[in-house]
């Protein structure tokens, strides 16, 4: 498994497990698997409410002897109800207690849109509409570099900013941020965010590299990408899956992956895109896949100041 560095020096492993909705048996359970299958990058979030699980099956791992605290790099995101700049400590020291952890690899703003503060993680009013509040970039931002201050975090980034937004935190900030995650998968290619990133030194990372295809607010007759006949027949080419193509498709351009699965088959085999290459042509027509299509869409905040996906990258 290869590494990525990052502008601070740091490195992170290129794939890591993802673990949004799983439930919290179930994580535990994935991340003890990973660590056995040789995965050393888990993606986390305080919102995704499975943290302690998380933990409990690294700091299980830790004591087994499978691995030291230094060989796994845990992600973890400030969510948008605590974007004031001492409720960004506060967040970052409840997911360091749910982990059971004393540090975080990375620690990324989950999403540049800021929610009312209060005990709701998505607080909304008597119509359903999500609360928001206004909320400087720059003062997220301070509360992010407090972090890093104190040794809290070791490295700090961004999920879900657009290229305005990223050079906006770039025009403020002490520490630049060292990593972008973003939806990422031959569907919704971003190359223009992508080069825009490599120009600032941010790596970036594809969430829902698979294209999510369990996703709650799925509609009917939306297109897969794990489904393309194209990507199906690269995979029977190189005796692969289909996913492991869509896998292997980012990572041979530098772009970290996160897989989500609670499923051990699944875990192993996401894992298993080291001992095969794609070739140039096989990029190639991946690379010419016009779909542009975004599962995570998040239209229903559209109109809210801030919303990241309204410009082109
Ligand atoms: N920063 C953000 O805003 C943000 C947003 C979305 C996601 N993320 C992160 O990115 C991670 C991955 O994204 P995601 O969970 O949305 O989607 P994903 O990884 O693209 O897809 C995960 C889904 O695919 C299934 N799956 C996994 N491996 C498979 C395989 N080999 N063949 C067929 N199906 C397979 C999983 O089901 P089983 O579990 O049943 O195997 C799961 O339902 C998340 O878990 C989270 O950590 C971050």
């Amino acid at each position: 498994m290869t590494n990525v560095k990052l502008s601070d020096g740091n490195e992170m492993p290129i794939i890591g497990l993802g673990t949004y909705e799983a439930k919290p048996v179930e994580a535990l359970n994935a991340v003890m698997n990973a660590i056995d299958v040789g995965y050393r990058h888990f993606d986390c979030a305080l919102t995704y409410q499975n943290e302690k699980e998380v933990g409990l099956a690294i700091k299980e791992k830790i004591v087994d002897g499978t691995v030291k605290r230094e060989d796994i790099f845990v992600t973890s995101k400030v969510w948008s109800t605590y974007h004031r700049r001492a409720k960004v400590l506060e967040c970052c020291n409840l997911s360091l207690k749910a982990l059971g952890l004393d540090y975080l690899d990375l620690y990324l703003v989950h999403w540049p849109i800021s929610y009312k503060e209060g005990s709701e993680l998505h607080p909304v009013n008597d119509k359903g509409e999500v609360l928001i509040e206004n909320i400087e970039f720059q003062e997220i931002w301070k509360g992010m570099e407090d972090c890093y201050d104190k040794g809290l975090v070791k490295s700090i980034g961004l999920s879900n900013f657009n290229s305005e937004q990223i050079k906006s935190i770039l025009s403020i900030c002490r520490i630049k941020p060292t990593v972008l995650q973003v939806e990422c998968h031959p569907y919704l290619q971003q190359n223009k965010l992508i080069q825009f990133c490599a120009s600032h030194e941010i790596s970036v990372t594809a969430y829902s590299p698979l294209g999510t295809p369990n996703r709650s607010w799925a509609k009917p007759n939306e297109p897969a990408v794990m489904e393309d006949p194209r990507i199906k027949e690269i995979a029977d080419k190189h005796k692969k899956s289909p996913a492991q193509i869509l896998l292997r498709f980012n990572v041979q351009r530098g772009i970290s992956v996160i897989p989500k699965s609670v499923r051990v088959e699944r875990i192993r085999s996401n894992f298993e895109i080291f001992d095969f290459e794609l070739t140039s042509e096989d990029m190639n027509v991946i690379s010419s896949f016009k779909e542009n299509y975004r599962y995570c869409h998040m239209n229903w905040l559209k109109d809210v100041p801030n919303f990241p996906f309204n410009i082109e990258y």
